[in-house]
């Protein structure tokens, strides 16, 4: 835990929450950014004695159109992935949002402490929405909202994600501080943004200056998990990269985005730092790098992509996981969402 949080922990346990909406389609950037540190963090709290939650945000995929049937096979893809990356659901809970109602209850609360303002600077909501705001959902709008509600209905310190999710989380802050502030009480933690390692903005491989996406037009921008090793290797081979070879320190990588972000992928894959890559590869053409990259990145994903397959073959086995993860989930939940009720005034029987 970082020292900014050790003030937290006197009145707030450790408790790790994240997400991903299954909108259809892991990359490698969810990989790199989000689930292989859930996995780390599962093993940190199992180690410190804390909890660690990790959710299918299918609520927040309908913000824009899902096919239904679509959403559903997304959904189990999206726990067969977070399985075969190494989540236990032994050892974390893993669920989906919309069997968890409190999410919601709680959504709705924070729609009335967030401002409207908060939400129009939200870059995402800018990104997603385009020119035609009028058009776009309401959910798209009050979407950060929704997402605080995920992270502080556990009262959630730690929220692992990559870089992009930066502005959400501090939107989660200012609510949870409006709150607090609003109602004179102490109640909601002031959650920290983990965003560390070597990938926490992977970026397109044709074009370095743009996000690794599932919703790049292009497939051969990313590397999905589902990909075999031939698609890897073959998209790894097509990657843009500069005519230069590669530097043997991390600030000749300046002004290269496309080789800046092989060199992380590579770094994150090997579970190495920037400055040993480099002091291994320095020198190299892209020619020779590529295969490297490629050989890596197979022997890391192909055993993922396998497993998500076996998984899917067993959808009643997902479900049955994911409906225990709820039944924990709300175990939390629920008396944080009576309290925050009584906090702001509304009558229980
Ligand atoms: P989503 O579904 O877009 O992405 C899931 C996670 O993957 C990370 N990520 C990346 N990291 C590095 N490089 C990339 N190219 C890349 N692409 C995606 C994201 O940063 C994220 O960590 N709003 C969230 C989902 C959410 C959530 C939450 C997250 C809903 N509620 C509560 C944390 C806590 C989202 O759309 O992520």
């Amino acid at each position: 835990m970082s020292d900014a949080s050790a003030n937290q922990t006197t009145k707030f346990q450790p408790r790790v929450f994240s997400g991903i909406q299954p909108s259809g389609g892991l990359t490698l950037g969810n990989y790199l950014g989000a689930m292989r540190r859930f996995v780390d963090w599962q093993e940190r709290g199992l180690n410190e004695g804390f909890e660690t939650i990790f959710c299918m945000v299918d609520l927040h995929a309908i913000t824009v159109w899902q096919d239904p049937e679509a959403l559903r096979r997304q959904t189990r893809e999206l726990a067969a992935g977070y399985i075969a990356s190494g989540l236990d659901p032994a050892k974390a809970i893993l669920f989906n949002q919309s069997q968890v109602p409190e999410h919601t209850q709680l959504a709705w609360i924070f729609n009335c402490v967030a401002r409207m303002g908060w939400m129009q600077r939200m870059t995402q909501w800018k990104d997603k929405a385009g020119k035609n705001q009028q058009n776009a959902s309401l959910g798209l709008f009050a979407y950060p909202s929704l997402m605080a509600a995920d992270i502080l209905v556990y009262h959630a310190t730690h929220v692992p994600v990559g870089e992009d999710q930066k502005q959400h989380i501090e939107l989660t802050r200012d609510i949870a501080i409006k709150f607090n502030n609003d109602y004179g009480v102490d109640f909601f933690p002031v959650t920290e943004p983990v965003i560390e390692g070597a990938a926490t903005r992977v970026m397109s491989l044709r074009d370095g200056s743009k996000k690794m996406s599932k919703s790049d037009p292009s497939d051969m921008a990313r590397i999905n998990l589902t990909d075999d090793a031939d698609a890897i290797a073959n998209k790894i081979r097509k990657a843009r990269t500069d005519p230069e070879a590669l530097p043997s320190e991390a600030k000749g990588l300046e002004d290269r985005p496309e080789a800046r972000n092989l060199v992380n992928i590579y770094a994150a894959l090997s579970g190495k730092d920037v400055d040993s890559v480099l002091a291994e590869v320095g020198g190299k053409q892209f020619s020779e790098f590529k295969p490297m990259l490629a050989d890596i990145a197979v022997a890391h994903l192909s055993p993922i992509s396998t497993e998500m397959a076996r998984l899917m073959e067993a959808p009643d086995e997902i479900d049955a996981i994911i409906g225990k993860g709820a039944e924990k989930a709300r175990e939390i939940a629920e008396p944080i969402l009576k309290k925050t009720y009584d906090i702001v005034g509304m009558i229980r029987s």
